[in-house]
């Protein structure tokens, strides 16, 4: 993924690979946690038209993969439960502005980092698993679309109405910010 400043290195991989029930549990609440991020912002921009109707679309289409991986969960016996939130996403938007209309550009930034990040992942994890968890290997294969079609949509979002030569620098500044932040985590996470 281009905007992102730095790939997961192998030993990802090889952390997540021991952990598997973990990372789907964690992934559920990632995918709980990108719809309810959707609508907070649907909530904190009411007056902010173009914003609706894409975003309610996102909290849709993120809850439905919330429910595919329950249904996941359900198929391999892995119980959903609650687990300790990874730090990722509370470090990733302390640099969010506090200022409008710069707190909106960068909360649709971080939205547009996170889910490129998510892409990125479940590629790895759709290559990693091949020959090893078919059923699995398709599973991230198929969201992993969406992910990408989801950053691409946050991206524009944070375009429309700002001068671009500005989205596109603060994107940069975000994506670094990013990358340092994902290096300081090392639990068995989607974003850790
Ligand atoms: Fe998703
Ligand atoms: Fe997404």
């Amino acid at each position: 993924m281009r905007t992102l400043a730095s790939s997961t290195p192998p030993a990802w991989a090889d952390r997540v690979a021991g952990s598997l029930d973990e990372l789907l549990v964690d992934h559920a609440h990632c995918e709980k946690k990108a719809a309810g991020t959707a609508l907070r912002l649907l909530f904190s921009y009411p007056g902010v038209e173009f914003l609706q109707a894409p975003l309610a679309a996102l909290a849709r289409e993120e809850l439905a993969h919330f429910e595919e991986v329950l249904a996941v969960l359900r198929e391999r016996g892995v119980r959903m439960r609650p687990l300790r939130p990874a730090p990722y996403a509370g470090r990733l938007r302390a640099r969010v502005r506090n200022g409008e209309p710069g707190r909106r550009v960068d909360l649709l930034l971080c939205c547009a980092l996170i889910e490129a990040r998510s892409c990125e992942r479940f590629g790895i994890l759709t290559a990693a698993l091949r020959g090893v968890d078919t059923e699995l290997a398709g599973f991230y294969a198929g969201l992993l679309a969406s992910e990408a079609r989801h950053h691409r949509d946050y991206v524009d979002l944070a375009l429309a109405g700002f001068d671009e030569h500005e989205v596109w620098t603060r994107l940069e500044e975000t994506a670094q910010h990013e990358a340092a932040v994902l290096a300081e985590l090392r639990e068995p996470r989607m974003h850790g």
